[in-house]
């Protein structure tokens, strides 16, 4: 059997998206090896996957300053989250149809179209991870520079990357953060930013039921859902925090996963505690994880 990958959780693209600009650019000074660089196969899937959150409540963005809408052409495409002023995490398979012409940041704005509220910034530099595999969606991150940088405000912060010695058990409680269409068949609704509260799933259950379909899930992924109304995820590319006492760290990143409430199968988050993550993102940044 061949492994599949993660079934949409929504609507494919209308139509498959032309292969963009997929030569992303290498690092400064190239201390990477070599640029990341897509899998051509990665031009079949869908750049966003309109995932919802589901079974989620309003959220107001002051409680959630790290959370950025990475926009194509004014519309709301992944999520991310603010890491420096200058630096956003986000996932890798956001980066398929990359466009940076028609690309913007938007922070510090609850609603999308955001109207002149928050700050808007270019995306100037694309990183994503090397290794990241579009059929199993391992090592599913991207780094993005941007400019003018964010200035810090009451709805616009950055979020420290966990510490993998503070991280959350099995049951645990984490949150997962995205923006959901208020109609589903209004694609020009306002939307306002969703939260929902998921648990941290065994891993090895997890991936012994996605071995099933089948999917592999390598140690790059975490799994995270929420029993009963079974959270979807939030929008790809968006933050998953774990809190401890009043302060939030980000853990996950908004991924994949099968289906939309299909309680055995948790969504998939890539793992910030994952060290081949981790130093991605330090030598991207230059910041020590
Ligand atoms: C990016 O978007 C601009 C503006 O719509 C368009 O002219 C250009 O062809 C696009 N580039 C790619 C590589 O799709």
């Amino acid at each position: 059997m061949s492994p599949s990958r993660p079934a949409p959780r929504a609507v494919p693209p209308a139509a498959a998206p032309a292969l963009a600009l997929l030569a992303l650019l290498a690092l400064p000074g190239g201390s990477l090896a070599g640029p990341g660089q897509l899998n051509a196969n990665s031009g079949l899937l869908p750049a966003h996957k309109k995932m919802q959150i589901v079974g989620g409540m309003a959220a107001d963005i002051k409680e959630f300053g790290h959370q950025v809408s990475w926009l194509r052409a004014g519309r709301h495409m992944c999520g991310g989250s603010i890491i420096t002023p200058e630096y956003i995490i986000t996932a890798a398979h956001c980066c398929v149809e990359l466009n940076l012409t028609i690309s913007e940041v938007l922070a510090g704005s609850t609603i999308i179209p955001s109207k002149g509220r928050g700050q808007v910034a270019q995306i100037v530099d694309v990183y994503a991870h090397p290794d990241f595999d579009p059929m199993t969606y391992t090592s599913d991150i991207a780094v993005l520079k941007v400019y003018p940088p964010f200035r810090m405000d009451e709805s616009v912060r950055s979020i420290p990357i966990i510490d993998p010695a503070n991280s959350p058990h099995t049951g645990d409680p984490v949150y997962v953060t995205g923006w959901g269409k208020l109609s589903e068949f209004s694609s020009t609704a306002a939307t306002i930013l969703q939260k929902v509260k998921v648990q941290m799933k065994d891993f090895e259950t997890c991936k012994a039921r996605y071995g099933e379909i089948p999917m592999v899930l390598t140690d790059t992924t975490f799994c995270a859902a929420a029993d009963g109304k079974d959270a979807c995820q939030g929008d790809s590319g968006g933050p998953l925090i774990y809190k401890m006492g009043d302060k939030d760290y980000l853990l996950g990143i908004v991924s994949s996963g099968k289906g939309c409430a299909v309680k055995e199968f948790p969504g998939l988050y890539t793992d910030l505690r994952n060290e081949r993550m981790r130093s991605f993102v330090s030598k991207v940044t230059g910041m020590k994880l």
